[in-house]
């Protein structure tokens, strides 16, 4: 029945992740049609064995002792245009193409609303999962609607973008419905000789004021990401992490201000933050962790921080995932005792048994 699956074994997962971590898969499927696709979720179905879907590996940490299930890489290509309704282009994208290679399509066809997306790895399907976001810009903001394989009712369909449940790094496919649907296409709609979107302070000092082009908007993106050590394919160890570790934790106000009468007794200036409801804002995590006394890099055993952000857990050469592990604890638990706030992993843990 499944004969023309190549499904193999035993396969190691490290060189698939950008942490560069991870043992092996006890099955592993690069599904290139969307049949093959579902063979694979039958073949794990019959053999009883769980699935992990698998896009760029940027964003996820698997144990070392790898994944007893069925890993399955959505191999699905194809990226078709079409004429809106407007200045509109809409675009379909498979899941399987990269996400910054199609940026930069778009970006030399002067397509606005992904631009500030630049630079940042792993494909597409991945995109709406997470809800990417960087630089004051989301890819809920252009995102249409995701064609799906629904393992719950075994068919494919269509969601749009308002049953995605978009929000800050979430989406019902990480919180609600996990592990439910598999991403095989994503349609967008962007914006013919649209301008780029600079709200991002450091973008706008960059530009100061001007309205740059969408290819400038790229590369200075690019470059900032890159002195960050966030664009991955500049290689290094600061890039062998999974980017942002954590979440920029979201709190009331008071909180803040309890904050605020801790650290300025300590001779801290101010806190950054930023606005999101009336009643909420955002500190950054990269912030709390240098208060709480880790620095840029920062390490322990082959674990550390990245030299050039504190938000990046990296694997400073030949890392464990448990070595990756220990740290965030350490992380974790300091930021509680000093702030009382539990700083929350970006990325997916795959294989352990108590995440
Ligand atoms: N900061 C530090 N130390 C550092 C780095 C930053 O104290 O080493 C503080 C500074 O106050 C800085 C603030 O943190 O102003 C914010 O830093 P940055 O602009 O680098 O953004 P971030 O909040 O750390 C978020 C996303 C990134 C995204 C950038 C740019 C999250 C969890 N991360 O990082 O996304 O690229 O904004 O928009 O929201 C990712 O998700 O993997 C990712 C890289």
């Amino acid at each position: 029945m499944h004969s023309n699956l190549k499904i193999e074994e035993n396969v190691s997962l490290s060189g698939l992740t950008t942490f560069r971590i991870g043992g092996e898969a006890r099955y592993f499927l690069r599904a290139q049609t969307e049949k093959q696709v579902i063979s694979g979720l039958e073949f794990a179905h019959v053999n009883e064995l769980e699935v992990f879907i698998l896009g760029g590996g940027s964003n996820v940490l698997i144990s070392d002792s790898g994944f007893s299930g069925l890993v399955l890489q959505v191999d699905l290509k194809g990226i078709l245009f079409r004429e809106g309704d407007g200045e509109a282009i809409n675009v379909t994208v498979g899941a399987g193409e990269d996400w910054d290679e199609f940026v930069g399509i778009c970006v030399e066809k002067k397509l606005a609303g992904i631009e500030c997306l630049s630079g940042i790895p792993g494909l597409v399907g991945g995109t709406p999962i997470q809800n990417v976001g960087a630089y004051g810009q989301e890819v809920s903001e252009t995102l249409v609607s995701v064609k799906v394989f629904d393992r719950h009712q075994n068919k494919t369909k269509t969601l749009s973008k308002a049953e995605c449940g978009f929000g800050y790094r979430k989406s019902i496919f990480n919180t609600t419905e996990k592990n439910r649907y598999i991403v095989l296409e994503v349609d967008y709609s962007l914006k013919k000789n649209g301008a780029p979107k600079i709200v991002y302070s450091d973008l706008k000092s960059k530009f100061e004021g001007r309205v740059p082009s969408l290819r400038e908007t790229r590369e200075v993106v690019c470059t900032i990401r890159a002195s960050k050590g966030m664009l991955v394919r500049q290689g290094g160890l600061d890039a062998q992490s999974a980017g942002s570790f954590f979440k920029n934790p979201i709190v009331r106000k008071s909180k803040l201000a309890e904050l605020e009468t801790i650290l300025l007794g300590e001779g801290v200036k101010g806190i950054p933050n930023y606005f999101v409801e009336p009643d909420l804002v955002k500190i950054p995590a990269a912030w709390l962790i240098e208060q709480a006394g880790f620095y840029k890099g920062f390490k322990k055993g082959n674990a550390g921080l990245s030299t050039k952000h504190t938000l990046a857990i990296t694997n400073r050469g030949n890392a464990t995932a448990k070595e990756i592990i220990d740290l965030k604890a350490d992380i974790q638990n300091e930021i509680m005792d000093r702030f009382g706030i539990d700083l929350i992993p970006e990325p997916n843990f795959i294989g352990f048994d108590n995440f």
